[in-house]
């Protein structure tokens, strides 16, 4: 089979609705050519969360962040702005902050100390007198757009492409009635999975098919035959009413009347039960490997509620280790000569398919 990159792109029809639909191609969670595509096309050209105001509440907090290879920084200025910039000093390229996380007044470059304002301007550059043609305020750190919704805040990497909230459509909607916001941050949870990032967020789409079968204790709070999905331009929204189950931890952590999985294109899941956020990120590490960071916020975080939050924490922590070696499993498949691609579920993975198709019309923009 030739294998050129036309064919491979050709191997998915975008255009086949979801009765004749197959899967993305297992080439494409398997070549190195599409993960390339990817950098540019999907995380170099989307809105992507990167992390949470609390993180960047006062003047001076910062964090940074790797996007699929591309070192960023989220600073909250003096003057109370939140900027974003690439972490990368515009002398010889070295990490300019190289702590996750910090409060600052500037930001010194570890390598030769050039010293850069929170704006980004170049404050300071040591021992370059007498460099000819050399323009200071042309050596600023390179902007990133930034923009906030809801507690979340996203980057994009590209200067022309329509603001986050154009982006969001209808979602923004959908979950304001939910006041995310007004729950407080508690944990992070960060799973390392043998997997390309695809594989997980099908995981997630596939419109709870997989939970009685693999996760049969979150199975017992769920009603299952009622089991909603809606597609939106770039999110899909999963809901189920909530049922009682002898389970007790998750009985007692998943209340409520219903439970909500939002996602976003193309990596951002918000999971929402009564009192309880979690959001769930997923990024590339290589073609096999991606990085999942479960944030998890609730409603009470004081003392006398970190035995129950904790848990709560535990008992996602027990899903999880359900999904990872599912997700595992299949990557393995997917290297498989005997498996090309599958069908999707009419009733279940309408999700999955809105994922592939937004997938291909970003890969194919090449
Ligand atoms: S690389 Fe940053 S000061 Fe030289
Ligand atoms: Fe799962």
């Amino acid at each position: 089979m030739d294998l050129s990159l036309p064919n491979v792109l050709a191997l998915y029809d975008e255009g086949a609705p979801l009765e004749e639909a197959y899967t993305l191609p297992a080439a494409w969670y398997v070549d190195e050519r599409i993960a390339r595509i990817e950098h540019e096309q999907v995380f170099g050209n989307n809105w992507i969360a990167v992390g949470r105001t609390d993180q960047v509440a006062a003047p001076g907090q910062f964090f940074t962040f790797d996007l699929d290879g591309e070192p960023l920084i989220v600073v909250r200025g003096a003057d109370n702005e939140l900027r974003a910039f690439y972490n990368v000093c515009r002398h010889h390229a070295a990490a300019v902050a190289t702590a996750p996380c910090g409060v600052a007044q500037h930001l010194r470059c570890p390598y030769h100390g050039w010293t850069y304002g929170l704006d980004g301007s170049l404050k300071g550059a040591p021992e370059f007198a007498g460099v000819c043609n050399f323009d200071r305020g042309a050596n600023s750190l390179v902007p990133v757009r930034v923009s906030i919704w809801e507690n979340f805040i996203f980057v994009n990497l590209n200067e022309e492409a329509p603001t986050l909230q154009s982006f969001l459509g209808g979602l923004a909607q959908r979950l304001a009635p939910l006041s995310v916001s007004s729950l407080r941050f508690f944990a992070r949870k960060s799973y390392t999975l043998a997997c390309n990032w695809k594989v997980y967020v099908d995981n997630y789409l596939d419109g709870g098919y997989h939970v009685p079968h693999l996760h049969k204790a979150l199975n017992s709070v769920l009603g299952y035959t009622e089991y909603t999905i809606e597609n939106g331009t770039h999110y899909s929204l999963q809901s189920s009413p909530m049922v009682a189950s002898q389970d007790d931890s998750v009985a007692q952590t998943r209340t409520g009347d219903r439970a909500y999985y939002y996602w976003l294109y193309p990596n951002f899941m918000i999971n929402i039960y009564e009192g309880v956020m979690d959001t769930n990120l997923v990024l590339p590490l290589g073609l096999d490997k991606c990085l999942v960071l479960f944030d998890f916020s609730f409603a009470d975080t004081s003392p006398e509620r970190e035995q129950y939050n904790t848990e709560s924490v535990a008992v996602s922590d027990r899903v999880q280790a359900e999904d990872v070696g599912i997700c595992e499993s299949v990557q393995r498949g997917l290297h498989s000569r005997a498996y090309v691609a599958g069908r999707l579920s009419v009733r279940r993975e309408t999700g999955e398919h809105l994922f592939h198709r937004l997938l291909a019309r970003d890969l194919r923009r090449t």
